[in-house]
């Protein structure tokens, strides 16, 4: 059901703090810089080698990213995995006795079509399935 991981995405309190981290002192390039209202988040890939790292900056407090940073502060937020049918990959999922954030896919940074299962579902892990544009 899971391809491979597309990203790893990381809530960020201080965009500036957290870039030194990774463009400056890991090393890893921005690639992309995006806001995405609709999720009430900017998103900042860098280009890990096999997988991508994905800053979630709060666009305010209320957004989700914003109320995650508040309860539990900066760090691992979700696994990315590709997968190569989102609408069957959601249904396999929900089949398997997994609870969805999403009912229906939703679009992404980079326009891409994602869903996210639920942590209370997962162990504690946010898990994001996502489809790759060019499919
Ligand atoms: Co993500």
């Amino acid at each position: 059901m899971l391809g491979d991981i597309d990203h790893i995405g990381l809530a960020v309190a201080d965009v500036e703090t957290a870039l030194h981290l990774w463009r400056d002192i890991l090393g890893l390039e921005v690639t992309h810089d995006e806001s995405v209202p609709e999720q009430g988040t900017r998103v900042i890939f860098l280009n890990g080698r096999n997988a991508e790292i994905e800053l979630l900056v709060p666009l305010g407090p209320e957004t989700p990213v914003g109320k995650f940073l508040a309860k539990r502060g900066p760090g691992m937020h979700h696994i990315c995995f590709v997968v190569e049918d989102l609408e069957a990959a959601m249904a396999e999922a929900k089949a398997r006795g997994l609870e969805l954030i999403d009912e229906e896919p939703r679009i992404g940074a980079k326009g891409k079509r994602l869903a996210f299962v639920h942590p209370k579902s997962a162990h504690g892990v946010l898990i994001e399935l996502c489809e790759l544009p060019e499919k």
